[in-house]
């Protein structure tokens, strides 16, 4: 069979990493395609790829328009990311007839309806295994996998530069901005690193999480999003004295109520598996009512790991080149007319524990009446640490855990015992989850 002809659209750190995995394991894929995959044309600024691809077989171009343009190309690879572009030169792909791959979680996640809808109207495929939890087939396992599941819910880290800053701050005392700044050196940033360290990047990927769990439309601005910034290496070792470790989560659960689409810092036992997930590594915990817990880890960003995903995508839309739409496995999961319209619920209806940090005076009466506010609010305690003042201070910090109660509440009672005269500056609240 004649080669598959493929046009990759960027050529930065995954770009570049596709392209190398796929020359080196040329062999490996034909075995298990029963084709070749050649690239035959690239578009990228710089165009570095030339000590890559060669020239004589692949033609190179800065403009991303003469790819998807290009009658020989079957399928379009797109690895720029970002929104704009991305989505027009994805959107003239499928237009022109093209398969899609796409590493771009961001344009899944704000921009997938419009694009599944073009691809089901052109019967084309769009996969994306790469735009969550980098190499971890975790797409595949939750649209294939876990197929005769109803999910109950998922909890991920699902950002590895977020998963390394915190593990470096936990295990070398290391400060914020000096892992950032190692975190972009190796590549695993993204190209705004608020969207890593703001937990957008994470939001992302867990939009497209919950539509594969819950067969509900990918909905992006409904998830509640709180990032790693404010956390710090105190908070970060209470936790651990307490017997937690502070990880940043993407949590998705189906409630009577409705669906919890939720990513922020999370205090879980250090004796969870995920919680001794470190470094970059990404790992996605999905409980689904037949299987039970099922744990997905691996690399979860990096040029290899996430061409590793990208090449998997390439070689599912080869295998399935000629079938019709309805024989391949649906975009998001679900059939599109089967598609549920629950409710995501707003983070003030989220039930959750907590960890709670305040700054107090060291005088009798002080933890009787931030007790009390609990007790006013119905919210139960679970634990309590008070910290000796250090040399010449009067103030100490009152660590406080609490049982699951409605995140509204939690905000009545934040409010009331900031307060209090005995209580100085905000109170530190970190969600709190058993994840049992
Ligand atoms: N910036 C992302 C991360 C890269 O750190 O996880 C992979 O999406």
């Amino acid at each position: 069979m004649d080669a598959i002809k493929v046009g990759l659209l960027g050529l930065g750190t995954v770009g570049g990493g596709t392209a190398t995995v796929l020359l080196r394991n040329a062999e490996e894929i034909q075995a298990r395609v029963g084709r070749a995959i050649h690239i035959v044309h690239a578009a990228g600024l710089g165009i570095h790829a030339q000590t890559i691809l060669d020239p004589a077989t692949c033609k190179l171009t800065e403009d991303a328009f003469e790819v998807v343009n290009d009658p020989d190309v079957e399928i379009v690879v797109e690895l720029i990311g970002g929104y704009t572009l991305a989505k027009e030169l994805v959107l003239k792909a499928i237009e022109n007839g093209k398969h899609v791959v796409t590493a771009n979680k961001a344009l899944i996640a704000t921009h997938g309806p419009e694009i599944m809808k073009a691809a089901t109207a052109q019967g084309v495929s769009v996969c994306y295994e790469a735009a969550v939890a980098g190499g971890v087939p975790i797409i595949k396992a939750m649209r294939e996998g876990l197929a005769a599941n109803r999910i109950r819910w998922v909890a991920g880290i699902i950002n590895g530069t977020g998963n390394f800053i915190l593990s470096e701050m936990r295990s070398k005392g290391r400060e914020f901005a000096d892992v950032l700044k190692e975190a972009q050196e190796l590549g695993y940033a993204e190209a705004d690193p608020t969207f890593d360290v703001e937990g957008i990047d994470a939001a992302h990927k867990l939009t497209i999480l919950a539509s594969l769990a819950f067969g509900i439309e990918l909905q992006f601005d409904k998830t509640y999003t709180e990032g790693i910034s404010r956390i710090t290496p105190e908070d970060v070792s209470y936790a651990e004295e307490l017997g937690y470790r502070i990880k940043h989560l993407g949590i998705t659960r189906k409630t009577d109520k409705g669906i919890e689409l939720r990513v922020h810092p999370t205090l879980i036992p250090e004796k969870r598996l995920i919680a001794n997930v470190d470094g970059v590594m990404n790992a996605v915990l999905v409980q689904g009512d037949a299987v039970g817990p099922t744990l997905y880890y691996g690399a979860g960003a990096g040029a290899e790991p996430t061409a590793s995903a990208v090449i998997a995508d390439i070689i599912d839309t080869v295998r399935t080149i000629d079938a019709p739409l309805h024989h391949k496995v649906p975009l998001l999961g679900f059939q599109n007319d089967a598609m549920r319209d629950t409710p995501v619920l707003s983070i003030d209806d989220v039930e959750s524990a907590y960890y709670l940090r305040m700054e107090a005076e060291d005088h009798p009466g002080v933890l009787a009446a931030v007790s009390a506010v609990f007790a006013e609010n119905n919210i139960s305690i679970e634990a309590v640490l008070q910290k000796e003042p250090a040399a010449g201070e009067v103030r100490v910090n009152l660590i406080m855990l609490t049982q699951k109660c409605i995140e509204s509440n939690i905000n009545l009672a934040i409010q009331a015992i900031e307060k209090l005269d005995s209580i100085h500056r905000e109170v530190v609240r970190i969600r709190m989850e058993h994840l049992d």
